[in-house]
This record gives C-alpha cells, sequence and structure tokens, in this order.
C-alpha cells in the first residue's frame, strides 16, 4: 500500500532574511532599482521612490534593524527602519512587483517585530489598501493622523475612532 503525503498545490519560494548592514554596501543598487519599480507598479506608496541617498541616510539603528528579504539569494523585498525616542519606526516596506502576494512583506515584518522590543510606529497612505491589509494583520492599529493627511499605525495600540 502507498502512503502520499499532503502537498501543497503551489510551491512558495523560500524567503531569506539578511540584515540591512551585512548586504547594504553591495546590493544598494539593486534595492534602489527594486524601489523604483514598486513604486511604478503601486499607487498610494510615496510620491516619489527612494534613491540611493535616501537608503544610504544614517539613522540610529538603521543598519542593524533593516532587513532584505532573499529569494534564491536575490532581493525580493526590503524593510527599513530606525530607531526615534518612543520607539522604532518602519520608514518603508516595499516587495518586488514580481514576488508580491507570496509573504515577502509579511515574513519580513513578523521577524522585524519578533526581534524589535517596544513601540513600533509607522505612516501609511489611506488609500494603500493593501499595505493597510498587510500591517493590520500583522497587529498594526491606525492612531491617528499626521500633519500631511496620512494614517499613524503603532503596534500595541486600540483603533482609533
Ligand atoms: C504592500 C506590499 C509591501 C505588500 O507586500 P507583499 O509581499 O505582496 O505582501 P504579502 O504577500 O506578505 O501579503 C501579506 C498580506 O497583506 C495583504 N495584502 C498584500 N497585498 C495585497 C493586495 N494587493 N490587496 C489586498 N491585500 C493585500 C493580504 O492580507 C496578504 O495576505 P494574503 O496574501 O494571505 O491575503 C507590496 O504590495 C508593495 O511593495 N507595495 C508598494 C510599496 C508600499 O506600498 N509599501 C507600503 C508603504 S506604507
Amino acid at each position: 500500500m502507498h502512503s502520499t503525503k499532503a502537498t501543497s498545490a503551489v510551491p512558495q519560494p523560500v524567503h531569506e532574511l539578511r540584515r540591512f548592514d551585512e548586504v547594504a554596501d553591495e546590493l544598494l543598487d539593486v534595492l534602489v532599482e527594486m524601489e523604483r519599480r514598486a513604486h511604478e507598479a503601486s499607487e498610494h506608496y510615496d510620491t516619489a521612490p527612494w534613491q540611493r541617498e535616501n537608503f544610504a541616510l544614517d539613522l540610529p539603528g538603521k543598519r542593524e534593524l533593516s532587513l532584505v528579504a532573499t529569494v534564491s539569494g536575490r532581493p525580493a523585498g526590503f524593510l527599513i527602519a530606525s530607531r526615534r525616542p518612543d520607539g522604532t519606526h518602519v520608514h518603508r516596506v516595499a516587495t518586488d512587483p514580481r514576488h508580491r502576494r507570496t509573504g515577502v512583506a509579511s515574513g519580513l515584518i513578523a521577524a522585524f517585530l519578533a526581534r524589535t522590543p517596544g513601540v513600533v510606529t509607522l505612516v501609511c497612505d489611506a488609500g494603500n489598501r493593501p499595505a493597510l491589509a498587510l500591517y493590520t494583520r500583522a497587529g498594526f492599529r491606525v492612531t491617528g493622523t499626521t500633519p500631511e493627511g496620512k494614517l499613524s499605525l503603532a503596534t500595541g495600540a486600540t483603533t482609533h475612532r
């Protein structure tokens, strides 16, 4: 008699996570290009894609806290964060359009939250439904609105009314 193992119909790519400081110098241009394509493929991401100097800008804790997801050794997404007096702030999360909906961003956020104690904050355009769904599922809640009219979100917060 044969026994069969249940297998997933669609194999999911394996993501590996690297610390930003391990790959930043080598992969900066690749990240800039991914950011450009992510921006081009998205509504409500930001007014302009980040450039080299934005990724390279030195901020407290940024190089240790930020993460790059790779698939078969190539970058598939990133999360850029830094320390602020009131917690840790996520500046940027993006997935290469070719790898969307495969769990890259949720994997980045889950790993980031697991290694980041305290409150984590971020800002998101109210029209960015994919990102809001992602953040809500990860445990972020809306805490208010920025002067520019974007939504502020935080972990460990109750829903803003
Ligand atoms: C938002 C973004 C980072 C999501 O990345 P991703 O790797 O595709 O996300 P995941 O595969 O981990 O998705 C996790 C969950 O987020 C939600 N989600 C992601 N994309 C979505 C979409 N297009 N529509 C609705 N929900 C979506 C879903 O709940 C999804 O879970 P599911 O696939 O099991 O339904 C990606 O679309 C992106 O790079 N957008 C441009 C950059 C951006 O807007 N960043 C956020 C700035 S605040």
